[in-house]
């Protein structure tokens, strides 16, 4: 994806879940031929809608790489200029390891970078123009008395009971003119044959995404963003679509890239998803876990049987002048 492709990310004061589902149908030869993420285009609505797996760790860092050679190292995509980042906040929800953070503020040393979590985080390396705090994303009015021109928040998507009200308070701390960017991945998984349906993989999925509902935590939410968007009132919303391939099946050299990397990350991070979410939360058998765990991550290596993929979302949105 270049910036140019980047740049057709069309904007929009409205939009609604149906188009941001059907943007969701990917043709497999686009996935499997072609080069670059699918860019969405939404176009306005037409008015009546208007619409724990949390690890703090090594791999949520691996999650990083990936997200950068899916953005082509672009740690943001909302159209913010260099003349926008002196003397500005920026602000990073859930900042995990710090690792957005820090590369942001290494990147724009002119830019004030604030990165706060539920839990600790305390990087090796800080440049001098950051900043770490605790804070429940959830737990409003955050307590920040700076206003922000950028808030980021990235694979949050089991992390909140009500997501809206996260952006609520975003915006309400976000400047006039100010962007909000939140980098999601999308639950389901999908494919792009059928070959998912019925193998242990999906299985597997399946029950991560009914674990986290029993704890309250719909990962299906990432889909509402845009219309969450609208509802907090942010106005020039656009959507940016992209797709890891799980596993090493694209035929392009990119996505066959990204597939390798996440596959290694998802073989690396099943056994302590399961551990948590069937074990803790579901119950289930320890035999039942220990098959599952093994017979999903054989598949994951199955690419002659097996062609799905993790579809992704970014929604930027600007809170008016
Ligand atoms: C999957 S990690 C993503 C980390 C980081 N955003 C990244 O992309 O590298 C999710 C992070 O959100 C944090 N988190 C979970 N619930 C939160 C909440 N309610 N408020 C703030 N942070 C939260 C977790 O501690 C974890 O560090």
């Amino acid at each position: 994806m270049d910036q140019s492709t980047i740049d057709q990310v069309s904007k929009t004061q409205q939009v609604s879940d149906n188009e941001a589902r059907a943007n969701l149908i990917v043709d497999p030869e686009v996935l499997s031929l072609d080069g670059d993420a699918v860019v969405s285009r939404v176009k306005p609505s037409s008015g009546e809608d208007k619409g724990a797996a949390e690890g703090k760790s090594s791999e949520g860092d691996m999650q990083h790489h990936i997200f950068n050679l899916s953005f082509s190292n672009r740690l943001s995509l909302a159209p913010i200029s260099s003349s926008d980042l002196e003397r500005k906040h920026f602000l990073d929800i859930g900042t995990g390891t710090g690792i957005w953070a820090v590369e942001f503020a290494k990147a724009h040393p002119e830019a004030q970078v604030l990165g706060f979590d539920i839990s600790v985080c305390n990087p090796a390396s800080k440049p001098n123009n950051t900043g770490f705090v605790i804070q429940d994303a959830e737990s409003t009015p955050w307590p920040f008395t700076q206003k922000f021109y950028y808030i980021h928040g990235r694979a949050m998507m089991s992390c909140f009971n009500d997501a809206g009200k996260v952006i609520c308070e975003a915006y309400e701390k976000l400047e006039p003119g100010g962007w909000l960017e939140l980098q999601d991945v999308i639950a389901p998984w999908t494919d792009v044959d059928g070959s998912l349906l019925g193998s242990k993989l999906l299985e597997f999925h399946t029950n991560t995404i009914e674990a986290a509902l029993s704890v309250g935590r719909d990962v299906k939410q990432v889909i509402k963003y845009p219309s969450l968007f609208v509802a907090a009132g942010f106005q020039e919303i656009s959507e940016f679509h992209y797709q890891w391939p799980i596993g090493a099946w694209a035929k392009d050299e990119k996505l066959k890239k990204i597939g390798e990397m996440f596959r290694d990350d998802l073989d690396q991070t099943m056994e302590p998803i399961a551990e948590r979410l069937f074990g803790l939360v579901k119950k289930m058998p320890r035999k039942e876990i220990d098959d599952l765990v093994r017979e999903a991550r054989r598949d994951l290596f199955d690419v002659k049987r097996i062609r799905g993929y993790m579809p992704g979302l970014v929604v930027y949105g600007r809170k008016p002048l």
